[in-house]
């Protein structure tokens, strides 16, 4: 199965998929990494070949934007597409060429907590457990149905950081369960339910 993924940062997440591939843990190929963020340490992650970016600023608009890099997606003919730490937000037409095989790694326990500064939120509203969750993307941001999550305990003396990083350490495995999940043909979405046979 053929993955593209989409990253604006440092690549974490990224660099787990690939770790997962190399242990045969997931059988699955990158096709390539595109990122908004031409400087974006997750590009060096990859060979130059698999590498596309482009810089929003160099474009009129979001739709602009969107049509190029949706281009350069479809160009490499990807079973599955993720996000993972892609910061920047995704118009409908995009997502709507993708639908069903769109996925998102967000830091909370959606519905809890969409959008940015998660950990920070988290701990301000007093939360006990924390974590993050994989989920379809669809127009409206980190609403999408969701896949999988995994939870971790807010602890007292926590910080945004050592949340972060508390939560990012669950991400990595969730995320290879759920591509696995998903290269294995067991995973769809219809509307807002997940499917995910026993086979
Ligand atoms: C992760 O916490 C991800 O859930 C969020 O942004 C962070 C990206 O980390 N959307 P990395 O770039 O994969 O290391």
């Amino acid at each position: 199965r053929r993955i593209a993924v989409l990253a604006s940062g440092r690549g974490s997440n990224l660099q787990a998929v690939l770790d997962a591939i190399a242990a045969g843990q997931l059988d699955a190929e990158i096709v390539g990494v595109f990122s908004d963020k031409p400087g974006a340490p997750a590009l060096q992650r990859v060979p130059a070949a698999l590498r596309w970016s482009a810089d929003a600023r160099d474009y009129a608009d979001r739709d602009a934007f969107d049509a190029v890099l949706a281009a350069a997606v479809a160009e490499r003919q990807p079973d599955w597409v993720l996000c993972a730490g892609y910061m920047r937000i995704l118009g409908e037409a995009f997502i709507a060429g993708l639908r069903g095989r769109l996925l998102n790694i967000h830091p909370s326990l959606l519905p809890r907590f969409r959008g940015l500064r998660t950990h920070a939120r988290a701990l301000a509203a007093g939360e006990r457990e924390h974590g993050a969750s994989v989920h379809f993307v669809t127009p409206e941001l980190d609403a999408g149905a969701v896949i999988a999550q995994a939870v971790v305990p807010v602890l007292a003396g926590d910080d945004a950081e050592s949340l972060a990083a508390r939560v990012l350490a669950v991400e990595h495995p969730l995320l290879i369960a759920t591509l696995r999940l998903a290269v294995s043909g067991r995973l769809a979405e219809r509307g807002a339910t997940v499917m995910a046979d026993g086979h």
